[in-house]
């Protein structure tokens, strides 16, 4: 038996966390049997990497950054995520590999291929069935942040460019299970689309990550 794996992505300030508390709400009732986790986090040594990766007095150098997500990550997928997909639930999770290449490559400078190779040694080769990534003009998603007025984390309080470089490669980002939504629609129509791809997938009549896109 295997579960499906969905991740729902996209810069801050796109409206993942509307989004997400909508699936959520949505798996319940219709009586799903899922998990929901959110990156970096959920298991205690995930939660002890998030807090090196965002403590700003550690000032962790790019490289340590990513180590800190990568060991959030080798966590979460061998302690959560792969024992839910063996028992044959629905992961869905707020952000996974997609936000390294964004944050850490992109962003961060961060070269791709050594960055590939360490991420794959922590996901074990687990890529998602579904990514759903939420499409925002790097204008609107920096407005979006700014009126949500709560102490920005340190991704949130970098410059404008990192956040342009950011918000560009979740804009390019192609491959297999990718869709992209965009994220200034209304946010039932945004949740319509979501569950309607989650829908194909876990009935069968979505391409598996080795097809679509
Ligand atoms: P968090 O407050 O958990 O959630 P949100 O997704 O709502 O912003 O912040 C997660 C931050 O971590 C966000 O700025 C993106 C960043 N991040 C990375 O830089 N690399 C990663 O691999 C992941 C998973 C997240």
């Amino acid at each position: 038996m295997r579960g499906s794996f969905v991740v729902i992505e996209g810069p801050d300030g796109a409206g993942k966390s509307t989004l997400i508390t909508r699936l959520v709400g949505r798996l319940g009732r219709e009586g799903f049997d899922y998990v929901a986790v959110r990156e970096p986090g959920g298991t205690p040594a995930a939660e002890f990497a998030r807090r090196g990766a965002f403590d700003h007095e550690l000032d962790a150098s790019s490289a340590a950054e990513l180590f800190f997500f990568l060991a959030a990550r080798a966590d979460l997928v061998e302690k959560v995520i792969r024992p839910s997909m063996t028992a044959g639930k629905l992961v869905l999770s707020d952000r996974y590999e997609l936000s390294t290449f964004a944050y850490q490559v992109a962003g961060r400078g961060l070269p791709d291929a050594a960055v590939r190779t360490a991420n794959a040694l922590a996901t074990g080769g687990l890529r998602a069935d579904l990514t759903l990534i939420l499409d925002l003009p790097v204008q609107a998603a920096r407005e979006r942040r700014t009126t949500r007025g709560r102490n920005p984390d340190r991704m949130e309080g970098e410059d404008l460019e990192f956040h342009e470089r950011v918000g560009e490669a979740f804009l390019n980002a192609r491959g297999p299970g990718f869709h992209h939504i965009d994220a200034s629609g209304s946010p039932d129509d945004i949740e319509q689309e979501a569950w309607d791809l989650c829908r194909a997938l876990v009935d069968g009549t979505m391409a598996g990550p080795a097809g679509s896109t």
